[in-house]
C-alpha cells in the first residue's frame, strides 16, 4: 500500500514519535510511506511530499515538532483547492491517507472520508479538546512546561510578594489552565468552565493577603472572558479556520493591571505562549504517539476509514472521525470541582489563630 501523512494545525511535541511509529510499521509490513508537508497545504496546488523512510526517522522519538512541517489551511474553502486535494491524492497514488491533528485537521480528515477517501486520523492538540479521547498528542508536554513554570514563578513571587498571573493555551477549554495550574500549585484557576468576576478574583488575593500569604500564582485559560475587564484587545487576525489569534488579546496583561490596580498587590504578567508547544515531548506524548501511530496503520491494514485510534483510559479504542469532532471535550466536572476547591473560591477558609499556632 501506499499510504500519506501530513500533520496540521499548531505543532505538538509528540508529533514525530506518531510519524515514526507509522513508518516503523508500515514499512516493516512492505508499505510505502508519502509525507505530505505543511499539512493541508502540501495536498494543493501541484502538492508538495516525499517518501518518509525508516532512516528518516531514526531518531526522531524525541524531537519536538514535526518533521513534516505543518500549517492552519482549510482546503475545504473553495472548489478549486478541495478537487485539488483529491486530484493529489490520485496522483501521488495514495490508498490511505493518515492526517494528523485536532478538531480542525480532523474536520478535514472527515471530510474526506465522506469524499471517498480511506481516512484514519491522529488525535494531537496540546489543548487536549477533542472529544472521545482522553488524551492527544502534546498535552502532557505542554501541561508539564507549565508545572515547571509554575515552580519558577513560585520563587520569585514568594522573593518579592507578587501575584503572577500566568496566560497559558487553550482556547475553548481549560485543560491545560487546569492540570497544570494544579500540578504547578496554583493558588487561582481561572478557565471557561470556572470563571471568577474580577470582584471574586480581588476578594480572594484580599484573603489571602489577610492570612499572610503574599505571594499568588493566577493561571488563566488564554481563551476565558472577562466581560467587565477593561484593556483586553480586539484580535486583528484570524486564522483559515476563522479562529482568532488569542495571543492578540493580551488577557494575562490585561488581568495583571487590574489585579494591580483593584488590589494595590504588586502583581507581574507572564504568557507561556510557544513554549508550551516546544522541545522534547514527555514520556507519556511519546507513548501515545507511538501507540496511535501503530494502531493507525493497523486500521489502515483492516480496511478501516472515517475512524481513529483514541485513547480509552489505559488502552486505545477506535472511534468514528465524526464523533471526534462533533464537540470540544471540557475539562470533566470532578476535576472543575478540585479547581473549585483548591484554586478557586472553593479554597478553604484558614482561621488565623490556627495559622499562628503554627
Ligand atoms: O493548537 C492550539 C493552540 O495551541 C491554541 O491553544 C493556541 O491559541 C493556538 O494554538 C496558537 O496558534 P499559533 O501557533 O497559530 O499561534
Amino acid at each position: 500500500m501506499r499510504l500519506g501523512i501530513l500533520t496540521g494545525g499548531g505543532d505538538a511535541p509528540g508529533l514525530n514519535a506518531a510519524i515514526r511509529a507509522v513508518v516503523m510499521r508500515a514499512t516493516t509490513q512492505g508499505d510505502t510511506v508519502v509525507g505530505f508537508r505543511d499539512g493541508w497545504a502540501g495536498l494543493i496546488g501541484e502538492g508538495l511530499a516525499r517518501v518518509v523512510r525508516i532512516e528518516d526517522v531514526h531518531g526522531i522519538v524525541g524531537l519536538g515538532g514535526t518533521i513534516l512541517g505543518t500549517s492552519r489551511t482549510d482546503p475545504r474553502k473553495e472548489d478549486r483547492t478541495r478537487a485539488e486535494v483529491l486530484a493529489n491524492l490520485r496522483r501521488y497514488d495514495i490508498d490511505a491517507l493518515i492526517p494528523m491533528g485536532g478538531n480542525d485537521t480532523l474536520s478535514v480528515a472527515s471530510w474526506l472520508h465522506e469524499a471517498g477517501v480511506r481516512v484514519v486520523g491522529i488525535p494531537k492538540t496540546v489543548d487536549n479538546d477533542i472529544a472521545e479521547t482522553d488524551h492527544c498528542i502534546g498535552f502532557d508536554t505542554a501541561v508539564s512546561v507549565v508545572m515547571d513554570a509554575l515552580d519558577r514563578l513560585r520563587t520569585t513571587a514568594s522573593a518579592h510578594h507578587r501575584v503572577m498571573v500566568v496566560e497559558v493555551m487553550g482556547r475553548d477549554t481549560g485543560w491545560v489552565a487546569a492540570i497544570g495550574g494544579l500540578a504547578g500549585g496554583a493558588d487561582l484557576i481561572l478557565m471557561p468552565e470556572l470563571r471568577l468576576t474580577l470582584e471574586e478574583i480581588g476578594r480572594a488575593l484580599e484573603r489571602r493577603h489577610a492570612r499572610g500569604q503574599t505571594d499568588t500564582i493566577v493561571v488563566v485559560a488564554e481563551g476565558v472572558d472577562f466581560p467587565d475587564l477593561q484593556g483586553v484587545r480586539e484580535a486583528s487576525t484570524t486564522d483559515a479556520f476563522g479562529h482568532v489569534r488569542l495571543d492578540q488579546r493580551g488577557i494575562g496583561d490585561a488581568l495583571a493591571r487590574s489585579i494591580e490596580q483593584r488590589t494595590g498587590y504588586e502583581t507581574r504578567a507572564v504568557v507561556l505562549g510557544h513554549l508550551q508547544r516546544g522541545g522534547s515531548p514527555t514520556a507519556t506524548d511519546r507513548l501515545w504517539a507511538t501507540r496511535f501511530g501503530d494502531a493507525a496503520v493497523d486500521l489502515v491494514h483492516e480496511g478501516k476509514s472515517g475512524v481513529l485510534p483514541v485513547a480509552r483510559g489505559d488502552g486505545v479504542a477506535v472511534v468514528p472521525l465524526r464523533d471526534a469532532v462533533a464537540t470540544v471535550r471540557g475539562v470533566p466536572q470532578d476535576i472543575v470541582e478540585l479547581v473549585r476547591r483548591l484554586a478557586g473560591t472553593g479554597v478553604p477558609e484558614i482561621p488565623l489563630r490556627v495559622a499562628n499556632r503554627a
